[in-house]
């Protein structure tokens, strides 16, 4: 994992085993295709959150998203990342009522 220091913003994809059964390592590969400046994409250990996946965790502002699938990948990017609108109807509902 990376320090941040370069950038204003983290995505992390998890990566471990059941996220990966979910289709992770195509969420993963859909994030580092959008190459949105000043967005570190990172591989992740397993979020505490198996069987929601793939999940996806953005940081500094922790928020959450559950089950994401590879064309879901632009919306966020797009919408949360590019425009600091996370995209609510995506939301992981555990952390965001
Ligand atoms: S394997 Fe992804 S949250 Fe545990």
């Amino acid at each position: 994992m990376g320090n941040g220091a370069n950038f204003r913003q983290r995505v992390l994809v998890c990566q471990n085993r059941t996220c990966r059964k979910q289709g992770a390592r195509k969420v993963l590969a859909a994030f580092q295709a959008q190459l949105v400046p000043g967005v570190e994409i990172e591989s992740s250990s397993c979020l505490g959150q198996c069987g929601m996946g793939p999940m996806v965790l953005v940081l500094p502002e922790e928020v959450w998203y559950c089950g994401v699938r590879a064309d879901e990948v632009l919306a966020i990017a797009q919408r949360h990342l590019r425009e600091g609108k996370p995209v609510t109807a995506m939301l992981y509902k555990k952390f965001h009522h």
